[in-house]
């Protein structure tokens, strides 16, 4: 039987087990920074961010709460971001004063974390950090500093575990590579 995203992948860049893996050191590694700060407010970048947050906080044994920030960028193609950012969905906790960490599923020009970094960093946190589940540095047109990173990978375009083809498959347990001829008609 074929499913449903097979005719769009190209091949399986990051299996679940490697996933899985390395988000488990994330967490590891986010108790240990974090093991002295009582306020950690971990804000999860929707829509991609979701399954990266909900298994990276399953490492977390700091205490922390979670919040969620909807933003979508405009103005480029639905492929490519711009400086045109915007807050679709803020967020229902106050920031002022807590350790602050933006969970996101990736960073590729990286207009829309520099966006987000800004907006955080105006609303007075203890602390701000960046926690990447993707990284595509080749991409990037605006610097930003990134504190954690699950992987770096090159300049091709991922679907599945967050990241959505079209807002769809976002469900896949592994991040995939889609084929070119899927990328047609933009
Ligand atoms: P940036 O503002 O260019 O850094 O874009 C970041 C956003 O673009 C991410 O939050 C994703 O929603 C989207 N994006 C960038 N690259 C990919 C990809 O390869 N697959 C799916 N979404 C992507
Ligand atoms: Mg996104």
């Amino acid at each position: 039987m074929t499913l449903p995203y097979e005719k769009y992948l190209q091949e399986v860049l990051i299996d679940e087990q490697t996933l899985q893996a390395r988000v488990a050191e994330l967490g590891a590694q986010i108790s240990i920074d974090y093991a002295e700060h009582d306020r950690l407010l971990l804000i999860c970048i929707l829509k991609g961010g979701v399954m990266f947050l909900t298994d990276l906080m399953r490492h977390i044994i700091v205490p922390h709460e979670i919040d969620f920030l909807a933003v979508s960028s405009y103005g480029r193609g639905k492929r490519a971001s711009t400086g045109n950012v915007r807050i679709d969905m803020d967020l229902s906790e106050v920031v002022t004063g807590k350790h602050i960490l933006i969970v996101e599923d990736i960073i590729d020009s990286g207009h829309t974390l520099r966006f987000v970094m800004d907006v955080m960093e105006a609303r007075g946190p203890a602390s701000l950090k960046l926690c990447t589940l993707l990284d595509k540095p080749s991409r990037r047109t605006t610097e930003i500093a990134i504190d954690y990173i699950g992987f770096q990978i090159e300049d091709r375009f991922v679907f599945g575990y967050g990241l959505d083809l079209d807002e769809k498959f976002r469900n896949l347990p592994f991040v995939g590579v889609v084929r070119q001829e899927a990328l047609t008609g933009e």
